[in-house]
């Protein structure tokens, strides 16, 4: 049995997805703050808040967890900006209460949402895991601090841990059951067929770039991928694999106009859209060395076509216009 936390969220509950196709039994334990009942599609779901050592206790002893995958989390750079308190409650404190559970009830096998962001201002590009970690703002910088923890529960409790630093995840999961429904929603896709359906227009940041068209670059990884690379780390762990940071991407960037463009050849509509100054902390280009993940877990993305992420995620935006 696996507890997932945060796994009524986007990238928990196709992970969680994934993991039941995979043969594993799931628990899900989320406090709903930003996730969905629906989103469980029906594996046990516990409100529980993952700051909570005694319900997180509880929800590894009763399921019998022989493995945490932890993805509950604050995750908006800017509101990270604005509440560091807030994101150093539930991305730190959390993540260590859970771990602080796994040790108290001999559960030893941890998988970490880590994200590019621990990265800051890269110096060279595609981003290896050896780059230095200078996160520019505090929600890279709570991520990064529980990595750096990680070592010492190893150490002293046994946990074994891989962390998985994400690009920015996007798409849908190509069945349809399940999708990405934020709230406010940051994530360049779903802005663009907010504004192709009628909402405000898509607000491009920065068309000064030192980048081919002027627009930053990122390297989307489809959400069924990333769940495949969870699956993938469970897997080494039960194996007897050592710990390990792992970057996955698609080693290939996108500009925003790039996304703008494939929105409005799969949704046939135009994105409208305006300039807007650049933001703060947006380096101009992100894109990921998978090399490390390929190597050692055989990860490869099977759904990298920036068409093919931006057709999954409107197979289940245009079913759910409103969310789930
Ligand atoms: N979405 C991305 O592009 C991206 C990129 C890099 C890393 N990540 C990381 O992946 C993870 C999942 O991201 P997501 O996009 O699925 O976010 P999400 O907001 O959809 O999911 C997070 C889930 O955690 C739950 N949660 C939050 N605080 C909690 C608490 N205190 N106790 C219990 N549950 C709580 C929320 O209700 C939600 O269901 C996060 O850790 C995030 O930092 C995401």
């Amino acid at each position: 049995m696996i507890l997932v936390t945060g796994g009524a969220g986007y990238v928990g509950s196709h992970s969680a997805k994934a993991l039941r196709l995979a043969g594993y039994g799931v628990v899900i334990l989320d406090n709903l703050s930003a996730g969905h009942r629906e989103a469980a599609l029906g594996a046990p779901l516990i409100e529980g808040d993952i700051r909570d050592v005694d319900a997180v206790r509880r929800a590894i002893r009763e399921s019998r967890a022989s493995a945490v995958m932890h993805f509950a989390a604050r995750l908006v750079i800017a509101e990270s900006m604005r509440d560091p308190a807030g994101y150093y409650d539930t991305n730190v404190k959390g993540a260590l209460a859970t771990l602080e559970a796994m040790a108290a009830e001999h559960c030893h096998r941890f998988v970490f949402s880590s994200t590019c962001a621990v990265y800051g201002e890269p110096t060279e590009v595609p981003l290896r895991e050896t780059h230095p970690t200078a996160p520019i703002n505090p929600y890279g910088q709570t991520k990064l601090a529980v990595e750096q923890a990680l070592p010492h529960f190893e150490h002293a409790y046994g946990i074994r841990s891989i962390r998985l630093r994400y690009f920015n995840a996007a798409g849908a999961d190509p069945e349809g059951e399940l999708g990405e429904d934020h709230s406010p929603e940051v994530h360049a896709i779903p802005r663009a067929f907010d504004a192709a359906a009628g909402g405000p227009p898509f607000e491009i940041f920065g068309e000064d770039y030192p980048t081919p068209d002027g627009t930053c670059l990122r390297d989307y990884v489809h959400v069924t991928d990333l769940a495949d690379a969870h699956v993938r780390a469970l897997h080494c762990l039960e194996q007897g694999g050592a710990s390990a940071t792992y970057n996955v991407g698609t080693e290939r960037p996108s500009s925003v106009r790039e996304v703008m463009a494939a929105v409005e050849r799969i949704t046939g509509c135009a994105v409208p859209h305006r300039s807007a100054p650049r933001r703060t902390g947006d380096p101009a280009v992100l894109y990921a060395s998978a090399a490390r993940i390929r190597d050692a877990l055989g990860w490869v993305p099977q759904r990298a076509e920036l068409d093919t992420i931006v057709r999954d995620a409107w197979r289940w935006h245009a079913t759910h216009p409103r969310g789930y």
